[in-house]
């Protein structure tokens, strides 16, 4: 782009566009950064320049960018069929080709799909799903939903309040306000800042005490579902301990609760399998939340699966013919799921969930190497799925707090050095292409390992922190 067009790109962004997670007094002081191009596992900015996309667009773009067969695969299917709705009894070939491809991918019994346009509304989906499904069987009751502290689950009213990164709150009204709140929010897994000294297994027991202990609260006949990410992502990349799942579904199971996996990150490849809930963590949900790598975003996609039993009840004859009254205009747009079933073949072509079981642990292992830095204080995840956690002091794991912007400090200097990691308060955040292979890696490292070393010297000559 020429300079004119990008000054003139910057100042409507600026003048119009409302950005998610806007953070208004740095954006009117420096407006956006502007990307125009992308390539593979790089996207390059108005001025030219290269970046390691160590994000995925935002742990998405799972094939990376640039896909010839892609852009053919919406084009065709634009020219071909370009809309037509789902609604009752109309379909198109993409929708139902996808839905039992999911259907084939998907563990267990969960054999049926819902389509939507994103994560959040899959999560609304898989909620409004689970209630639907109690109250046909006339246990109405069976309303309120039992989510975690620090999930993430997106930003419609109900995904929002499902939510329960607090400060993600502030502000806005959430169904968790009132007397008789609708979602209630158990402990999160934090292995890093669980009880001192506290075995892995006393943790997991720990955990499923206060899980039990909330739905002894809310009351059993009072609850549909249990929502859970396999790893809890935006709220910090959290590996719940071994087990934790299992058990939390055999407790669901105990009390008629249906468990719901919010797979929207976890799903189509990022920890090396089209879903983890089986795969990694031996669960087979009820209901399965699912978008972003569904379709490497291309084109925006969600789905919502669930089981053969949830089927069952919703469309039983006893229920006299009643419709499903949920759905969107585009649940099953046609060139979204044509693009959806080329990602697909391309993942399998590619063995790309193969090449994340090799790369994954190189990643792992490399970024295990900063603990040996002093505001390190843990590194986790799985896989393509990476956080970093900055303490400035490690024996007391203390956080820098939030004027320090400390994960915002690093990505910068990240940034300036051609590398996009994600800072969320105290974390960096990495959740790049599936494609990368071992030499991104290694400039991934070196490049943050830079950024940290730099951000240390700045916050010493600032006097906010000293190697001691
Ligand atoms: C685990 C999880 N669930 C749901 C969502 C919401 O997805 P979307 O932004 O597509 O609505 C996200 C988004 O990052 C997510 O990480």
């Amino acid at each position: 782009m020429d300079k004119a067009t990008v000054e003139q790109v910057w100042r409507n962004d600026k003048d119009h566009l409302l950005h998610p997670f806007a953070e208004f007094p740095r954006f009117a002081e420096a407006g956006s950064r502007i990307f125009d191009r992308a390539e593979g596992v790089h996207v390059f900015g108005s001025d030219g320049k290269a970046y390691l996309d160590g994000i995925g667009g935002l742990w998405c773009v799972n094939i990376g960018y640039g896909r010839p067969e892609m852009a053919k695969a919406i084009a065709d299917q634009a020219l071909q069929l370009p809309y037509y709705n789902t609604f009752t009894d109309m379909t198109s070939p993409p929708a139902a080709n996808l839905a039992a491809k999911l259907a084939e991918l998907a563990p267990g019994d969960v054999n049926h799909v819902f389509f939507t346009c994103s994560g959040s509304a899959s999560n609304d989906t898989a909620v409004r799903l689970a209630q639907y499904y109690f109250n046909r069987q006339g246990k109405t009751s069976k309303t309120r939903i039992i989510a975690r502290e620090n999930a993430y689950h997106g930003s419609t009213y109900l995904a929002a309040s499902l939510t329960g990164i607090r400060p993600n709150h502030d502000g806005f009204h959430t169904l968790l306000d009132g007397d008789d709140p609708l979602i209630h929010h158990a402990a999160e897994p934090n292995m890093y800042r669980r009880p001192d000294g506290m075995p892995e297994d006393q943790y997991c027991d720990f955990l499923m005490a206060d899980l039990e202990a909330l739905i002894e609260k809310v009351g059993a006949d009072n609850i549909a579902c249990f929502i859970a990410e396999p790893i809890i992502g935006a709220g910090g990349v959290k590996v719940a301990p071994t087990g934790y799942h299992a058990r939390a579904k055999a407790i669901c199971e105990r009390n008629d609760i249906l468990y719901i996996s919010d797979e929207v990150v976890t799903s189509f490849g990022r920890l090396g399998h089209f879903f983890a809930s089986k795969a990694v963590f031996d669960v087979v949900p009820d209901i399965i939340a699912t978008a972003k790598g569904i379709s490497s975003g291309y084109v925006p996609l969600g789905a919502t699966l669930f089981s053969d039993k949830i089927f069952e009840v919703i469309s039983s004859p006893d229920i006299g013919g009643k419709p499903f009254s949920h759905g969107f205009t585009y649940s099953g747009h046609p060139v979204a799921c044509a693009a959806a079933l080329k990602n697909i073949e391309i993942i399998e072509s590619e063995s790309i969930c193969e090449h994340v079981q090799e790369v994954g642990p190189y990643l792992e292992a490399q970024l295990e190497t900063f603990l040996d830095l002093p505001i390190v204080g843990d590194v986790r995840g799985s896989h393509l799925m990476m956080a970093l956690e900055f303490v400035s002091d490690k024996a007391e794991k203390s956080s820098f707090g939030l004027d320090v912007a400390i994960g915002k400090r690093i990505a910068t200097h990240a940034y300036q050095n051609g590398l996009i990691a994600r800072n969320v308060g105290d974390y960096i955040i990495l959740s790049p292409p599936l494609i990368l292979d071992r030499e991104n890696i290694d400039t991934l490292i070196s490049t943050l390992r830079g950024a940290i070393e730099a951000t240390m010297t700045d916050l010493t000559n600032e006097n906010i922190w000293q190697l001691s």
